[in-house]
């Protein structure tokens, strides 16, 4: 959720003053100004800006690098391939995307959701998780089935996000789709990349939401202060393993990302079904799947030491992706029946008909 830390953060130090500067100058001018003004109502209604207290708040979670990274932060709408995709400025519930410090009732359930991330996600509860549901043996379904299955699942880790998921997959597939018409592996790609969610419904083991959606990182190696709520891992037993607190712990400089093990979730669960079924996306989209909630790496840059020159070259289409996966979280409908026919043919030339979960 930037190249770096460092430019994420600076970046958002030289833009907050700006905002509180504009912020108070919006409140002078509509507090006393304002009310001349015949359509007074019909202004106010305009204004859904955040108020200076929050603005404050956020500021002071920032120098602490405790605040989700891009939160409050106005990611650049897409204009790089014909400005097809205008990113909407707020989401479903009238906040900033990825604003975890906004007042809302939903905030603690998000950070208690990251307390329990933090304590839980262990390098030898990853191992167990993928033996486990590595074998494939819960159920065999197409990858439209699994679509139709997922849309009873709601995502608590996600500020975002209040809606059948799929109509998320589908908002994203198509916002992908309108400006990379060429990339047919990208629109599929957005199609499959939550379908790993699954993992919450009682037939794959109801896991808790914990275990299954949030930004990941990985284990085996330091716990990055970018990851969010990075406090949080005091509580975690490989903070105080000396095999695994260092930079590299376990790994090599360099190592690729394909052999570091990552915080157990729908992104890994979903790149083995892919995997061990035999598609035939291409890598960058796997690596897609796999890593689109590992915020600390395509926001804040963290952890690119453990990358290799294909994790590279990959990472950029899931630069491209996350945006879209970001901001089609909003209320833009889409006709899934309308829609149905091209993903089902998609599916047909990359995926097996049935596939093993
Ligand atoms: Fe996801
Ligand atoms: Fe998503």
């Amino acid at each position: 959720m930037t190249p770096n830390t460092c430019s994420c953060l600076h970046r958002i130090a030289t833009k907050l003053p700006v905002s509180i500067h504009i912020t108070k100058l919006l409140s002078i001018f509509f507090l006393f100004f304002v009310p001349i003004f015949d359509n007074f109502e019909k202004m106010t209604i305009l204004i859904e800006q955040p108020d200076l207290a929050g603005v404050e708040v956020e500021g002071k979670k920032m120098e602490t690098n405790e605040l989700v990274l891009d939160g409050g932060f106005p990611m650049p709408k897409l204009d790089a391939h014909g400005g097809g995709f205008d990113a909407p400025e707020i989401n479903a519930f009238g906040q900033s995307f990825r604003d975890y410090n906004a007042e809302s009732e939903r905030q603690k359930t998000v950070e208690e959701f990251y307390r329990l991330n933090h304590i839980n996600q262990s390098f030898d509860f990853v191992k167990k998780m993928r033996e486990k549901y590595g074998k494939l043996d819960k159920t065999e379904m197409s990858i439209w089935e699994c679509c139709e299955l997922l849309n009873e699942v709601v995502d608590e880790s996600d500020p975002d996000l209040d809606e059948p998921q799929i109509e998320h997959l589908l908002q994203t597939a198509e916002a992908i789709r309108k400006d990379y018409p060429h990339q047919d592996w990208l629109h599929l790609t957005a199609l499959i990349h939550d379908l790993g969610k699954v993992l919450l419904l009682p037939s794959f083991g109801e896991l808790p939401q914990w275990a299954v959606v949030g930004d990941t990182f990985p284990l085996g190696c330091a716990f990055d202060q970018s990851i969010v709520h990075h406090k949080y891992f005091k509580d975690n037993s490989d903070t105080y393993n000396s095999s695994y607190n260092t930079k590299n712990g376990v790994y090599e400089q360099g190592c690729g990302l394909e052999n570091v093990v990552m915080s157990w979730g729908h992104d890994d669960y979903m790149y083995l079904v892919a995997k061990e079924n035999g598609t035939t996306l291409p890598s960058a989209a796997l690596f897609i799947v796999r890593y689109h909630s590992f915020y600390p790496l395509h926001k804040a840059g963290a952890y690119t030491h453990l990358m290799n020159e294909e994790d590279k070259e990959n990472l950029k289409w899931l630069q491209i992706f996350n945006k879209y996966d970001l901001y089609s979280k909003s209320k833009v409908r889409v006709d899934v029946e309308k829609v149905k026919p091209y993903y089902l043919s998609l599916i047909d030339k990359y995926f097996p008909a049935k596939l093993k979960w």
